[in-house]
C-alpha cells in the first residue's frame, strides 16, 4: 500500500516563504514522494501561489468553513512531481506581499479566520467531502493547521494525524469570543482543551488532539518540556511526552549546492574555492562594501527578531568593528521595526564596513551564503535553524548559539591552541553581546590560519544534511501510525488550563 499523506502547512517554497517552515514543507514532500510516498500539500490559495503553481485545475469545492465556501485548485509545485492543493478563497487569501502581514507590516487583522479556514479545510477533505482520494495521515505543519487534529475528530475523518513543531513560539492565540467565527464546535467550548490563558489556542488544540506530535531536533524535542523553553506548553508537553518523536530537519541538497546553484556568481566545490572568491567580490559589489579579497566578511541573514538574537549583534558589532579594522559585515533581513532602525544606524555609521539590504530577497541570501567567509547567527532558541547548514554547504563557517537545532548540527572547533578534528563551526552559549563577541573573536584568530579554516570549510561542506534519514523516519512513523487502531472520539489529552509562559516572545511572523 502506498501510504497517501496530506500536508497542511502556510508556506511551501516557492509558492510561499517567510522563513525555514516554507522550506521544510516543499523539501520534505519532495523527499517522501522519491521516497514512494504519496505526498500532497495543501495550503491557501495566495495570490504567488496561483500565479506559479503549475497545471492548476478545479478539483472541487467546500461549503461551511469560515469565512465562506472555497475552491480547490489542484496543480504540481514549480518544477516538481508534487502535488498541491490550493484552497481558494480570493477574499481571504487573495493579497499582496506577506502570506501574513500587510504593506506596513502588520498583521492581517483576519488572520485566525484565515487559518481556521485552511484547517477546516483539510479536515472536511480527510472525510471525504470532495472526490480527492483520501489520506491515510494528515500531517499539519506549525500552528496555522493547529485546528486539524480536533476537526478531524469533529467530521469524523478516518485518517491518523501528526503534528510538527517548527516553532513553538509562534501559537495562533486569539479571543475566545472568536470560536464561533472560527467554526470551534460548542462541545469543545466548553472545556479548556483549546483554551490558554483565555484565549482560544490554535497550537493548544494541536498538542491536545494530534495523534502524534513531532518536532524538528533531538535538543529541541527536550527543551520544550522545560519551562524556558516551552512557551507556556512545557507541562502539557510533558503529558504527552510519549507521543513526541523529533525527527531532526534535512535540507534541500539541490537548491542550495555551490557547484550548480545559478544564483550564485561562480559555482564550486570542496575541492577547488577559487569560485567563492569571485563570490566573495560578488557579495562585497552587492551589499556596497570595498572590494578586499583578504577581508574576513562576516555575514548575517534572518529573520531581524529577538529570536535570532539581532538585538544583541546590533550591540556586538561596533565593538568587532573596532576591534578588527579589515573586518567587513553583509547584513540581510527584515523584521522588528526597531531592529531593522539599529542595523540602518550601524551601516550609516560605518558605511564602508557594513552592507545592510533589508528585505527578502531569496537571490541575494544565495549570494551571501556563497561570498561570505563566516555567518553570525545567534539565537535565543532555535527549532532547527536551516540558515547556519545552508552557509555550511557554502564553505561559509557559521558561528552560532548553542540551542535546539544549532547545538546538534554545528560541532564547535575549539580554539586555534587547542582545535577540535570534525569540527563544522563555533557555538555560545548565553545572550549577551559578550558572548557573541568571545565566538566571533574565536572564529576571525581561526580564519587567519588557513590550514584550520580549510579544514574546517572542508567539513561543512561535505557533512551529511540531506533528507534521506529524516524521510525513512517520517515514513516509519507514517506506517506505525496508519497501523494503529482508531483513538477514542474526543479524548484530549489536556482540558487543563496551562502554565503561564515564562517568557513571551514576538508572536509576528514576518
Ligand atoms: P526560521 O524559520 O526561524 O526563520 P531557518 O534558518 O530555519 O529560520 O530558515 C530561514 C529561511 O528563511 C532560510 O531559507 C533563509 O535563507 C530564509 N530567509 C530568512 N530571511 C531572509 C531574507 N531576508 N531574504 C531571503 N531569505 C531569507
Ligand atoms: C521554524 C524555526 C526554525 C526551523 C524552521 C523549519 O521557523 O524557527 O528553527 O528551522 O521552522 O523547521
Amino acid at each position: 500500500m502506498r501510504p497517501n499523506i496530506l500536508f497542511v502547512a502556510a508556506e511551501a517554497a516557492p509558492l510561499a516563504k517567510t522563513g525555514g517552515l516554507g522550506d521544510v514543507v516543499s523539501a520534505l514532500s519532495e523527499a517522501l514522494n522519491s521516497d514512494g510516498i504519496h505526498a500532497t500539500v495543501l495550503m491557501p490559495g495566495y495570490t504567488a501561489a496561483l500565479d506559479h503553481a503549475e497545471k492548476l485545475k478545479p478539483c472541487g469545492r467546500l461549503s461551511g468553513l469560515p469565512g465562506g465556501d472555497a475552491a480547490l485548485w489542484c496543480g504540481h509545485m514549480p518544477d516538481s512531481d508534487v502535488e498541491v492543493i490550493l484552497l481558494r478563497n480570493d477574499a481571504l487569501y487573495k493579497r499582496a506581499g506577506s502570506p501574513y502581514l500587510d504593506a506596513d507590516g502588520n498583521e492581517f487583522a483576519d488572520n485566525g479566520l484565515r487559518f481556521a479556514a485552511l484547517s477546516h479545510a483539510a479536515a472536511q477533505l480527510a472525510s471525504g467531502a470532495t472526490d480527492i482520494e483520501l489520506p491515510h495521515v494528515v500531517h499539519a505543519h506549525d500552528w496555522h493547521a493547529g485546528l486539524v487534529p480536533m476537526l478531524m475528530r469533529e467530521y469524523g475523518a478516518e485518517a491518523k494525524s501528526i503534528f510538527t513543531i517548527h516553532n513553538l513560539a509562534f501559537q495562533g492565540n486569539y479571543s475566545l469570543a472568536c470560536s464561533a467565527e472560527f467554526g470551534i464546535p460548542e462541545h469543545v467550548r466548553q472545556d479548556a482543551s483549546v483554551e490558554y490563558w483565555g484565549q482560544l489556542s490554535f497550537m493548544k488544540a494541536a498538542l491536545n488532539y494530534a495523534d502524534r506530535i513531532t518536532t524538528v531536533s533531538n535538543s529541541y524535542a527536550r527543551e520544550i518540556l522545560t519551562p524556558k523553553f516551552g512557551s507556556g506548553f512545557d507541562g502539557l508537553l510533558r503529558q504527552r511526552q510519549n507521543d513526541l518523536v523529533a525527527v531532526p530537519n534535512g535540507i534541500d541538497t539541490l537548491t542550495w549546492d555551490p557547484t550548480v546553484d545559478p544564483l550564485i556568481a561562480r559555482n564550486y566545490d570542496q575541492e577547488d574555492l577559487r569560485g567563492k572568491q569571485v563570490c566573495k567580490r560578488d557579495l562585497q559589489k552587492t551589499f556596497g562594501l570595498p572590494f578586499d579579497p583578504f577581508a574576513p566578511v562576516m555575514a548575517m541573514g534572518s529573520r531581524l527578531t529577538t529570536q535570532k538574537m539581532a538585538d544583541v549583534a546590533i550591540e556586538a558589532m561596533p565593538v568587532l568593528l573596532a576591534a578588527h579594522p579589515r573586518l567587513q559585515i553583509a547584513i540581510l533581513g527584515c523584521g522588528d521595526r526597531d531592529i531593522e532602525d539599529g542595523l540602518r544606524a550601524l551601516a550609516t555609521n560605518h558605511p564602508d564596513r557594513v552592507g545592510l539590504h533589508i528585505g527578502y530577497d531569496e537571490g541575494r541570501a544565495h549570494c551571501l551564503h556563497a561570498g561570505a567567509d563566516m555567518l553570525l547567527h545567534g539565537s535565543r532558541f532555535e527549532p532547527f535553524g536551516l540558515t547556519p547548514i545552508y552557509s555550511m554547504r557554502y564553505g561559509t563557517v557559521p558561528i552560532a548559539s548553542r540551542v535546539g537545532g544549532l547545538a546538534d548540527t554545528v560541532v564547535d572547533a575549539g580554539s586555534v591552541e587547542q582545535p577540535v578534528v570534525n569540527a563544522t563551526g563555533f557555538l555560545f552559549d548565553g545572550e549577551a553581546a559578550a558572548d557573541m563577541i568571545a565566538a566571533v573573536e574565536r572564529a576571525l584568530a581561526m580564519f587567519v590560519q588557513p590550514q584550520l579554516w580549510r579544514a574546517l570549510q572542508r567539513e561543512d561542506m561535505t557533512a551529511d544534511v540531506g533528507w534521506e534519514k529524516s524521510s525513512q523516519l517520517y515514513i516509519n512513523l507514517y506506517r506505525t501510525l496508519i497501523a494503529e487502531p482508531a483513538k477514542a472520539m474526543f479524548q484530549p489529552v489536556s482540558r487543563e488550563r496551562t502554565t503561564r509562559p515564562v517568557e513571551q516572545v514576538s508572536m509576528k511572523r514576518a
